[in-house]
């Protein structure tokens, strides 16, 4: 049985860091384990704009404990009116990686996303040009579709018929949920890849709704079922290029989650790689790590690999019941639970 794991050290190809005292709270967690990470723009108000981006970034760089070299990679959020000339702006910045569609009223801070993909035609033949990656929230919003359904059926309205419209843009399909996302990923190799979240590897929505409503689990896209589950744990475990590591981390106040209308989103920083170590373990499949968490990422975003290493051992130690989170608490995935694996 192995004991120790050292991989090269990780990335978080998706993550909320939020902003002020908030961010200033959660921003260390990622910093330990990962070099760097592709910072969500889904604030109030969105970070839109290149220059926008830029002064978020500065933010982030400030809130960072100690003497870290943690490296955020910023994105624009897509809205009906993103010129081809902020693109072309964001193509010649240093900081500047991607651009996220939010479909309008998908999640949490999108009502200024995109109303109709082909409004931002424009936008993304620009982003095709430049080889700048598109990640996407990937639901339909439709009040009559199921929720357990936003996600398949977002394939077929919006992103089979986006790829095929503009074959050359890259797509990150973000957190992928479902057999039929895996599926339509590895259809399209090369242009599209996926992130997967730790939650989605380890829950299904069983650990969400059975025996009582756990808050903390909900998180959009929402957990789906066992068989949804073991179609993504058998991409992540692949070794395919396409699938690689995106937390999704979003943190929100106790109090946010645990109320009659409760904000999605769960909260995994704090213990990320563990958590994922803890998935391919259970999968059987340690030796795959590596590739999910250090190296397919780096690849599809064209970035050199990181150079230095972290490491993990096999002890058990109990997740926190909360963190301090901005003069509130913040509750992690996990919490009062034991994990296998500690990152020294
Ligand atoms: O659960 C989620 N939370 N899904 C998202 O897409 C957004 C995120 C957030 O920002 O809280
Ligand atoms: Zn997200």
């Amino acid at each position: 049985m192995t004991d120790t794991l050292t991989l090269v050290r990780p990335d978080d190809w998706h993550l909320h860091l939020r902003d002020g005292e908030r961010l200033a709270a959660v921003v260390g967690h990622s910093a330990r384990q990962f070099a760097r990470a592709i910072v969500m723009p889904n604030l109030t108000p969105p970070v839109t704009t290149v220059a926008a981006a830029q002064r978020y970034r500065e933010r982030i760089l400030d809130a960072l404990p100690g003497d870290n070299d943690f490296g955020p990679l910023m994105t624009l959020y897509l809205t009906d009116e993103t010129s081809a000339q902020e693109i072309d702006r964001a193509a010649a910045s240093d900081h500047v990686y991607a651009c996220k569609l939010y479909p309008a009223g998908a999640t949490t801070n999108s009502d200024a996303g995109v109303t109709d993909i082909r409004r931002c035609d424009d936008a993304l033949a620009r982003m095709a040009e430049h080889g700048m990656p598109l990640l996407v929230h990937g639901e339909v919003t439709d009040d009559v579709v199921d929720i357990f359904e936003r996600e398949a059926q977002f394939i077929d309205r919006v992103l089979a018929p986006l790829c095929e419209r503009v074959p050359a843009l890259r797509v990150v399909f973000e957190h992928v949920t479902t057999k039929a996302a895996v599926q339509f990923v590895e259809s399209l190799p090369g242009r599209l890849a996926a992130t997967i979240t730790p939650q989605h590897l380890l829950l299904t929505r069983n650990d969400l709704l059975a025996g009582g409503l756990r808050p903390h689990h909900y998180c959009l896209p929402v957990l789906k079922t066992f068989e949804d589950r073991d179609a993504l744990i058998t991409a992540a475990t692949s070794g395919s290029a396409q699938f690689f590591l995106g937390t999704d981390s979003a943190p929100h106040a106790r109090h946010e989650k645990e109320s009659d209308c409760g904000c999605a989103g769960t909260y995994s920083a704090h213990a990320a790689i563990e958590l994922y170590a803890e998935a391919f373990d259970r999968a059987g499949a340690l030796d795959k790590l590596e590739g999910f968490a250090s190296l397919h990422g780096p690849g599809f975003y064209r970035l050199p690999v990181n150079r230095d290493t972290i490491t993990l051992t096999r002890q058990n130690w109990t997740v926190p019941a909360s963190f301090p989170f901005a003069g509130n608490e913040l509750v992690p995935l996990g919490a009062g639970t034991d994990l296998a694996w500690k990152m020294v």
